[in-house]
């Protein structure tokens, strides 16, 4: 079965070589033909091949579904509580995180399990075909390992964080929670995992226990990536960089040999505003790390505590107004850069072989994304081929 999506106004491919010499390979006046859950042509409309059906965009812009590279959706409750006490003043803290183990623990799967479908539809909506998730709330074997297994049944980027922090039943003995995180915890979730992550931070785990958290963790082929750098300077991007991570994420608080560092490894910098935005944080800074030329992608971040945001449109725009970025540069990091950040090229982009995750805009450029904030643009969306929206 194959789809003629024609009368494209404005295309983004994130191929040069299929449009402008631009990053974004904008094409105007397209044409894409899906055939089953693959793009099979992109080109000028007027050149288009007929296919089984036609869908007609009106003059509207394309773009890839968006890649959202950094998420934590399998968890209980919520944290309004929290929010109301940050918006009077109080300080974002790590420790929030317990209470949300609390309610993850108490909560049956099936509840974990409608609760991540809730936010993945919402996601969609709101134009996102790919997203990877990670554990985190549980800290029992049994518990990361359940956060695991629901996870992997919605997507294939799964993310084992056991470390996320200290586990309450180990406050006394941190060092016997890295030994369960690196063991026994360890083996019961990386049969579920691609990924293994680790908060590296003050309050969380300092760089040797991350270090020793993610050499286990690859051992068991897992694929590191680190939330880095996020409430203050430190050790976690240096870290990244120096295990290969995939990803160093939040990179808000950066000297200039972090930046050097991202600028030459091959870690993508993982950008995350919807956390600066809900815990009144200052900016990562994306135009330092572009100028030096590391690779950034853009993501929600989309947890109850610090960033309860699915959105990508919604971090476009806050990285479009405050982080410095053009609005080409973050739809293609939303895009492109979260597809590197999961090491994907099959995904992030629109071009002959890639899987087929488009999201059309009722708008006629991909630059109202940043231009109208706020405003619900996304108004289809095919996700491996199929109209879901
Ligand atoms: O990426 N920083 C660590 N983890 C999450 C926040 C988790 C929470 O507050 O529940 C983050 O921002
Ligand atoms: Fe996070």
């Amino acid at each position: 079965m194959s789809t003629l999506v024609t009368n494209i106004g404005s295309l983004v491919t994130n191929d040069p070589a299929q449009g402008d010499a631009t990053p974004l390979g904008l094409v105007l006046d397209a044409a894409v033909v899906i055939d089953g859950d693959r793009i099979a042509w992109v080109g000028a409309a007027a050149d288009a091949p007929a296919a089984d059906e036609a869908f007609d965009a009106g003059g509207r812009a394309v773009i890839p579904g968006f890649v959202d590279s950094h998420s934590h959706l399998v968890f209980g409750g919520d944290r309004t509580a929290e929010f109301n006490a940050r918006m009077s003043g109080r300080a974002y803290s790590a420790g929030g995180i317990r209470t949300t183990v609390a309610a993850t623990r108490a909560a049956s799967d099936a509840a974990l399990e409608a609760n991540l479908t809730r936010y993945l539809d919402e996601a969609l909506r709101q134009g996102t075909t790919t997203f990877e998730t990670k554990s985190g709330y549980g800290l029992t074997t049994h518990d990361e390992a359940r956060a695991l297994r629901i996870a992997a049944q919605h997507t294939e980027e799964v993310t084992y964080l056991g470390a996320h922090i200290v586990s309450p039943d180990y406050a006394d003995d941190p060092a016997g929670y890295v030994d369960l995180v690196t063991g026994e915890m360890l083996d019961a979730c990386a049969p579920h995992a691609r990924w293994i992550d680790v908060f590296c931070e003050k309050g969380a785990f300092d760089g040797d226990q991350a270090r020793a958290i993610l050499t286990a963790g690859r051992a068991k082929g897992l694929i590191p990536r680190v939330h880095a750098n996020q409430l203050s300077f430190g050790p976690g991007v240096q870290l990244a960089v120096e295990l290969d991570a995939a990803s160093a994420d939040h990179c808000t608080h950066l000297t200039d040999a972090d930046v050097d560092a991202l600028a030459n490894g091959g870690t993508v910098a993982t950008l995350l505003p919807g956390a600066e935005f809900s815990t009144r944080a200052v900016w990562p800074d994306a135009r330092r790390l572009l100028d030096a030329g590391a690779t950034v992608a853009l993501s929600t971040d989309c947890n109850p505590g610090s960033s309860f945001t699915s959105s990508m449109p919604f971090c476009i725009a806050l990285a479009v107004r405050d982080m410095g970025m053009t609005p080409d540069e973050a739809i293609w990091s939303a895009t492109a850069g979260g597809a590197a950040a999961l090491r994907r090229s099959d995904i992030g982009r629109i071009a002959p072989g890639a899987r087929a995750d488009i999201a059309l805009l009722d708008a006629p450029s991909h630059v109202h994304l940043a231009y109208r904030p706020g405003v619900p643009l996304v108004s289809d969306v095919w996700r491996q081929g199929v109209r879901c929206r």
